[in-house]
């Protein structure tokens, strides 16, 4: 098999013909010609399997090492999708506690109207296991998660699984296929933002999943009657993303692990979470899982919320943003996003206390991101390496 960054540019891509296109075109037509009375599949768009489709599904299974995958709307779509695909009405679903916000919403608000209970456990403690149910019918990871980088042990958690009969679900935006390949490790269904490192650019709106072709199928009956179909210019940015994947990610790992040891040694950051250094507490494991550390971190600053604060306001090439994984470097505080219903005391159970800052490293050059940090630190007052 080639390799991924070969992969990356040319699965799914046009047969070479003479006189072909080498880049897949676009195909807004939301119906095809087909003859179903002789057996032909119905080509539909909300059924998601036009061209640019298909084509992105191939490369999307080609990264993943999966035998299919679905494209969709949102990374909140697939999730939905995924579940709604495994669960019905009285069954049980056991989910990560370090979930995604939209999800913790999605399972507790929604999924619960629908007679389809969660329990959150932490799924890097052995323990979670007494939290199986007769009923339990999924068992939802994130690896790694957001914004601790907790990385979570799949193959053990799939095995415990799969003895009753639990399907293993994992968003792994925050990785990549480059970083984590979860269905390598026993999961049944692997699903992203596409929003994220996938598309790369913050310029496109998509999630993915990738399984089993039974697994991709009962995703996609479940995608043709809830409608959260990709639309075909959305597949071909998003393929277009893909394409340097691998490239960006070899960056993005790179000013991760940069980053990461300039801010251990400055004194005024009081933690540093990332999965490269040696401190972090899942680092022996994520050294032996992953094929990347990733570009997402977080740092606990001295002096709290007000000093986060003035340090977001400081910063002249990072961008104070939301989301996450594109080329530009984007700063957050989860206590303003991702964790904002929760208490600070809530937070802070969590292991994210105010003054805690989450950094998704773009791919600019690693020394212009640490002087744009340490020009705002000193701007913040926060005690720095230079300042000391
Ligand atoms: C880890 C993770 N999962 C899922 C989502 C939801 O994705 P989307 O915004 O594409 O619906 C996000 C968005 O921030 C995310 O960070």
């Amino acid at each position: 098999m080639t390799g991924p960054s070969t992969r990356a540019v040319h699965a799914g891509g046009p047969p070479a013909e003479e006189g072909g296109p080498v880049v897949n075109p676009i195909v807004p037509s939301t119906t095809f010609y087909s003859d179903p009375s002789s057996g032909g599949e119905v080509l539909y768009t909300r059924y998601v399997n036009g061209p640019n489709h298909l084509a992105l599904a191939e490369k999307l299974a080609s990264l993943e090492g999966g035998d299919d995958a679905i494209p969709v709307a949102s990374g909140m779509a697939a999730m939905a999708c995924a579940l709604l695909s495994c669960v019905r009405a009285g069954d049980h679903v056991l989910a990560t506690d370090a979930i995604y916000g939209g999800t913790r919403v999605l399972l507790e608000d929604e999924l619960s109207r629908l007679g389809i209970a969660t329990t959150f456990v932490d799924l890097t403690e052995p323990a979670w296991e007494r939290a199986f149910r007769p009923e339990t019918r999924v068992v939802l990871g994130e690896s790694p998660s957001n914004p601790l980088l907790r990385v979570l042990d799949l193959r053990a958690i799939s095995d415990a699984a799969h003895r009753r009969d639990a399907v293993v679900i994992v968003d792994a935006t925050f990785a990549s296929p480059i970083n984590l390949r979860p269905l390598e490790h026993g999961v049944d269904l692997v699903m992203h933002s596409a929003t994220k490192y996938l598309g790369g650019h913050s310029d496109v709106t998509a999630g993915v999943l990738v399984g089993s072709d039974a697994r991709i199928a009962a995703v996609r009956e479940r995608a043709r009657v809830w409608g959260p179909l990709l639309d075909p210019h959305a597949c071909w940015l998003l393929e277009r993303g893909l394409k340097t994947l691998a490239l960006r990610m070899e960056r993005h790992n790179a000013n991760g692990m940069a980053i990461a040891r300039w801010a251990e040694a400055e004194p005024g950051i009081a933690r540093v979470h990332y999965p490269g250094l040696a401190t972090h507490p899942d680092h022996d494991l994520a050294a032996r899982v992953l094929d990347g550390f990733g570009g997402m971190l977080g740092m606990e600053l001295e002096g709290g919320g007000e000093a986060a604060t003035r340090f977001m306001r400081a910063l002249r090439l990072a961008k104070a943003a939301p989301s996450l994984g594109g080329v530009e470097t984007l700063v957050s505080e989860p206590r303003h996003t991702s964790h904002v219903s929760l208490t600070p005391e809530e937070r802070a159970s969590h292991g994210i206390r105010d003054g805690f800052v989450r950094l998704s490293l773009g791919i600019e050059d690693p020394e212009d991101l640490i002087a744009d940090f340490a020009q705002a630190l000193q701007a913040a007052g926060v005690s720095t390496a230079v300042s000391a």
